[in-house]
């Protein structure tokens, strides 16, 4: 069992490159096998939750060469997926379970899915269901709600489909299954969530419209294979964001950073607590807008968040929590029930291992309430087997007095496998052993 031991850490500073974004290097596998030709991906994230994607596509037939440098898929088309032998593992993925189910709906050929002990208990349905209403055949526990899922794909037809959850997992399924089927297939969606596969559709020359709250995809079109130049992932950068923000003396410069405003909601809300926070040297490749932020340690204050701003943040709850504890004042956050079937539920693991620290902090329904500033003691906490919560607990670590140790916490390969590195190299008193 690995765990992160980590002291007080009174200055931070250098820079550092964010490793790339989660999203986006499963979007960029899934894509690549089913176009035409060869995807080069630079900068593609290796960490286990991708690395379950480019496994899963292997066994389905595609060929991915890995070297440090770049990924190159050789995409067989749209329906050059052979079946695979073995039952596919998602690992700890959600993304790949919910994204691949997609996929496979339109594929004439029978897949099963499996995954860890915490994808075992993550609801499918709200994919599995729409999937069924396009055409595919679709088992599992609790009517297709629990993997491990056995899909039969087939001859799929277009829906235009209304999802209660703001969720880009469920409408990205979706989507990718609308690849399959004749004409347009449309997801409306509460609030807009993350739109990596939108964007990467239409860099592959996918007819894609989309407006107010809706999104269709056109079916039954090739792929074209281009070149894909990953962002650093703002959910890994966000939290150096707030250790840096947090620390006596915090100055970092955090390059190649995702700036897609549908995942910005981290920097307007650490602004709004009063970081300073400062962005340079924007640019966009593939409808991906990508630049550099600098950020310094300020006293932080309170804050209340909920509302359409919740999906552009979800990941970053934990670590906002994390700043919150730090702040002067009450935090609030509401409408984050979806917390709840996360890798853990994170509203629960948060409460539990934050009071552990000294933190006052108590559960909502749809949130959590953080009154700021109660000093923060080290003590030996759970990761709960959640990347997110390991990585947020670390940062806590790094201003409690004394030595904070997270047990459990292999987890952190999920998202950001050279965490205890780069923290480390940027002066943070961090060791895995
Ligand atoms: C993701 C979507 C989000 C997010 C997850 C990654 C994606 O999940 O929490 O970490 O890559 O589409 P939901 O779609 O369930 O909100």
């Amino acid at each position: 069992m690995a765990r992160l031991t980590v002291g007080t850490t009174q200055v931070l500073t250098g820079e550092t490159i964010i490793p790339g974004d989660k999203s986006i290097s499963h979007r960029s596998i899934m894509l690549g096998s089913i176009a035409r030709g060869k995807t080069v991906i630079k900068h593609f994230l290796p960490s286990d939750d991708c690395l379950h994607t480019m496994q899963c596509f292997r066994q389905l037939g595609i060929t991915i060469e890995y070297t440090p440098e770049q990924v190159v898929v050789h995409g067989r088309g749209l329906l050059g997926l052979t079946e695979s032998e073995n039952v596919l593992d998602v690992g700890n993925s959600g993304t790949t379970i919910r994204l691949i189910s997609g996929i496979l709906s339109g594929q004439p050929f029978s897949s099963i899915l499996n995954g860890d002990e915490s994808i075992r208990r993550r609801p499918m349905q709200r994919v599995t269901k729409p999937l069924q209403q396009m055409g595919a055949r679709i088992t599992g526990r609790q009517a297709a709600n629990f993997a491990p899922l056995a899909i039969y794909g087939g001859d799929l037809q277009a829906i235009t489909y209304e999802t209660p959850v703001a969720s880009a997992q469920i409408k990205s399924g979706i989507l990718l299954a609308g690849l399959y089927a004749p004409g347009w297939t449309e997801v409306r969606e509460p609030a807009q969530s993350r739109n990596h596969t939108e964007l990467m559709l239409t860099g592959f020359q996918v007819p894609v419209e989309q407006g107010n709250g809706w999104v269709r995809v056109k079916g039954q079109q090739e792929l074209q294979a281009c070149p894909i130049n990953v962002p650093g992932d703002i959910s890994s950068a966000a939290f150096l964001l707030v250790a840096a923000s947090i620390v006596p003396d915090g100055q970092l410069l955090l390059k190649n950073v995702g700036l897609n405003p549908s995942r910005t909601g981290i920097i307007e809300v650490l602004n709004a607590m009063g970081a300073r926070i400062q962005i340079e040297n924007i640019r966009t490749s593939a409808g991906e807008q990508f630049g550099d932020i600098s950020v310094e340690s300020r006293p932080l204050q309170g804050v209340s968040i909920g509302g359409d701003l919740i999906p552009r943040l979800i990941d970053e709850i934990p670590i906002l929590a994390v700043a919150a504890a730090c702040a002067r004042g009450v935090t609030e956050i509401r409408d984050a029930a979806e917390l709840k079937v996360k890798e853990s539920n994170r509203i629960a693991t948060v409460v539990a291992e934050f009071s552990k620290l000294g933190v006052d902090i108590v559960e909502l329904p749809d949130g959590l309430r953080i009154n700021g500033q109660n000093a923060l003691h080290g003590v030996v906490c759970e990761s709960h087997g959640d990347h997110r919560i390991a990585l947020s607990l670390a940062i806590a670590g790094l201003v409690a007095k004394g030595e904070t140790v997270i047990n459990d916490a292999e987890c952190v390969a999920v998202s950001f496998p050279d965490f205890h590195q780069v923290l480390r190299k940027l002066g943070g008193e961090v060791v895995l052993s």
